[in-house]
């Protein structure tokens, strides 16, 4: 039983009156405000009040303020989204707007936090509903609410109907973010079908100068940056995949235009923790309003709740910076590294991987891959990771998925020998698994064609030559799991690359009733979940990487379960500046795995050093994937030296503040990248030259959040500074005066270190 100590509080301040519920975790937070006042310094906790005269909440956590308000229809209406507002500062009661004309009516303009679909409402809804009598309409009115600690519920209700919403608000003190989410609650007597439930709306201040970010990408192309100016109308961000896809990434930031660059003005940002289909819309209304509203995709949805039933939407986070998109990014890498990845704010570094795809494909067997793993382990790597090609009948991807048992010809003594080895060689051990796919060719898919994702009496579309398991069905989800649980209960296995290596198609379900079958979006992606957490919970040493042909299952709901993410198939170290550039929009470079693979590389047949590739890859996670076979006793003692350096970097790498001081974007012929550790007493830097031309020399290199008056001492990793660099300096100078790297011709990369002198 939870104990929930509370009582109930007013107290009369700057001439208003001030209601607050206080649970026993609210004293705790009292008693830390009032110890972190008397020592002067800044706190670093969330706080939410409600004003019970102007019936106005305010939540304030880090550089944000959130205020909303009970209008005089009971709406719960936007006030204010953006830079913490002072204390000092009060909110007159919500009002809503008076509507344009008879077009554009008052709960069109009224800038509604969670708006249903009824009472002629035409802006995005956050939620739609039918009703077994025809009846479409819902009004949602404000009912109640609860505030403990740093969480805000709201309660509402429709204007007739029991049908019941619940809103969550969640403040990250650290960060400012705020998880949202809503939960629509059947308590008629009759079932009724929720056709599009979003987890809220996100309303920006007043302007028509927006400009708005967003990810997009396919296949070995992921993550390319978008710009593009917020006009009236609608942009529609969504996957229909069944999955998050790379066509567009769950993610936004919008800025006002002209006003802002890398490292200043207002950004709002957010990104939805979802892993099936969904769509984000932006969208500017009559009124020169912008709204973002995400959730669950509403094409083709349909979710029927019984009497007493409810449905909860995904999280949907949402951020502010006043520190441009570079400040924004960096909110949403500590959030994810403290309160998202499993065991957050926790989790363990990431270890130096090899990962035998690129050099063996599906040709694994136990004499191979042991002859790899000696020459990983020589290279200090510390988790072998055997891929693609070890299970059922799988000599290629036209069979075996499905079939997860230990090939017996490739590993005729089960998977133990070749872990073992591993093991002695110092490192752990890792396996590639796809659980939600199944090879026509496969003997689970001939004993349980019924399985998978169909239409009855309909052609089933392949992809890569297979097809989705039903994960909704709990069977397919008992069997799924089960398998795992075996693998991992019969070997000795520290990591899972977790892959999925296609978008659904024909998303049927013929084993439930008609108007159940469209559930499959919601609960399929539960499963998914919930096996992943059961797996964890079961097996707390495994760590998980999401994987899906690359980057195609990115997502802030996926990054709960899985400790690190695979971003692309493209392992081009040049393409990958790019492709690592977008990435860390939106995601922590911590989580980013990244692999040295073989020159010239598969994608483009370009030739590139070995000390290029690794500097590439060491801007994240560092893995190696080239074969090591063919590698000279050079590429070792480079490999050696790197990897060795890696480790001393990794924390700030993985852990640090990443400032994008030249983004490879726009055809940019340079990119560099300042990784700062949380003391702000190192600091890593990597620039990467593609063309010289005409003779200009490397753009001055202007470093950032660097402590003004501690002294730094500059050390070269890779590649050759000015000889006019000063060997120790203030951060001020690093800072305002800069550095010069020599890098000239193709393709040359430079990296180093500053580290606060020691007296
Ligand atoms: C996907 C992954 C690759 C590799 C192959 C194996 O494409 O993204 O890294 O694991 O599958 O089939």
């Amino acid at each position: 039983m939870k104990l929930a100590i509370r009582n109930y509080f007013s107290f009369v301040t700057d001439g208003l009156r001030w209601n607050l519920q206080f649970t026993f975790s609210s004293w705790v937070v009292l008693m830390v405000l009032i110890l972190v006042a008397a020592a002067g310094a800044q706190p670093n906790i969330a706080s939410i009040r409600f004003d019970t005269q102007t019936q106005v909440f305010r939540i304030d956590a880090a550089d944000m303020s959130y205020v909303l308000g009970i209008n005089e229809r009971k709406e719960v209406q936007t006030l204010y989204w953006g830079r913490r507002i002072s204390a000092k500062d009060t909110f007159v009661a919500a009002r809503p707007d008076p509507g344009l004309s008879s077009f554009d009516s008052s709960i069109n303009t009224t800038r509604q936090d969670f708006a249903a679909w009824g009472g002629g409402l035409y802006v995005e809804p956050d939620l739609k509903v039918t009703f077994p009598d025809g009846n479409r309409d819902l009004v949602l009115q404000y009912m109640s609410h609860t505030i403990a600690g740093d969480r805000l519920t709201i309660l509402l209700k429709d204007v007739s109907r029991d049908v019941y919403v619940q809103l969550e608000y969640q403040a990250d003190a650290s960060t400012g973010i705020l998880k949202r989410s809503a939960q629509v609650q059947n308590r008629t007597s009759a079932p009724l079908v929720v056709e599009q439930i979003a987890s809220g709306t996100w309303n920006l201040p007043r302007g028509n100068d927006y400009r708005l970010r967003y990810l997009t990408g396919r296949w070995a192309g992921e993550w390319n940056l978008h710009e593009q100016l917020i006009q009236p109308g609608k942009t529609i961000l969504e996957s229909r995949r069944g999955s998050t896809g790379d066509q567009n990434n769950p993610w936004f930031a919008i800025d006002q235009n002209g006003s802002n660059d890398e490292e200043r003005g207002d950004v709002w940002f957010g990104a939805l923790g979802w892993s099936g289909s969904w769509q984000i819309s932006i969208e500017q209304d009559e009124a020169q309003q912008v709204r973002v509203t995400g959730g669950p995709n509403s094409f083709d949805f349909g979710y029927r709740l019984a009497p007493g039933e409810h449905l909860e939407s995904p999280d949907f986070y949402g951020g502010y910076s006043p520190d441009g998109i570079g400040g924004a990014s960096r909110l949403l890498h500590r959030f994810e590294l403290s309160s998202i990845v499993p065991h957050a704010p926790n989790a363990k570094l990431r270890p130096v991987l090899y990962n035998s795809w690129e050099a063996t494909e599906f040709k694994v067997d136990e004499a191979g891959q042991e002859a790899l793993a000696e020459k990983a382990a020589s290279i200090g790597v510390e988790r072998f990771v055997v891929d693609d090609g070890w299970f059922g009948q799988r000599a290629s991807d036209r069979a075996g998925l499905g079939d997860w048992y230990v090939n017996p010809v490739k590993f005729p003594h089960g998977l133990k020998p070749l872990i073992d080895r591993v093991h002695s060689l110092g490192m752990d051990f890792g396996l590639w698994v796809e659980p939600e796919m199944v090879n026509p060719d496969s003997d689970l898919y001939r004993k349980h064609p019924e399985w998978v994702l169909h239409f009855t009496g309909r052609p089933r579309s392949e992809g890569r030559n297979q097809l989705m398991l039903n994960l909704a069905r709990p069977d397919v989800r008992a069997y799924v799991f089960q398998a795992l649980d075996k693998l991992l209960d019969e070997n000795d296995i520290a990591f899972l690359k977790w892959d999925y290596n296609r978008n659904w198609s024909e998303p049927g379900w013929p084993a439930v009733a008609p108007e159940d079958q469209k559930k499959v979006y919601v609960d399929y992606i539960r499963n998914l979940y919930s096996i992943i957490a059961e797996l964890r919970t079961k097996h707390p040493g495994v760590e998980i990487e999401s994987c899906s042909g690359g980057g195609s299952r990115v997502d802030l709901g996926i990054m709960r379960y899985t400790d690190e993410v695979w971003p692309s198939d493209n392992t081009d170290a040049f393409d990958r500046l790019l492709i690592q550039d977008g990435f860390t929009y939106a995601y922590a470079p911590g989580v980013m795995m990244a692999w040295v693979t073989d020159s010239p590389t598969w994608v483009n047949q370009r030739s590139l050093s070995l000390e290029y590739r690794f500097l590439s890859s060491m801007q994240g996670s560092l893995g190696i994937g080239a074969n090591l076979n063919n590698w000279k006793s050079d590429d070792f003692a480079t490999a050696q030296k790197l990897v060795a350096q890696y480790k001393q970097i990794r924390q700030i790498v993985q852990r640090g503040s990443l400032y994008r001081l030249i983004s490879p974007q726009k055809g940019s012929e340079y990119s560099v990248t300042e990784s700062v550790s949380d003391d702000r007493d190192n600091a890593v830097v990597f620039a990467f030259l593609h063309s010289s031309q005409m003779l200009y020399p490397f753009p001055r290199i202007f470093l950032r959040g660097l402590k003004p008056e501690t002294m730094y001492r500059m050390k070269v990793l890779d590649g050759k500074l000015s000889p006019d660099t000063p060997a120790v300096a203030t951060g001020s100078f690093w800072m305002q005066h800069g550095l010069d790297v020599e890098l000239r011709g193709d393709f040359q990369a430079a990296a180093f270190t500053l580290e606060k002198t020691r007296p």
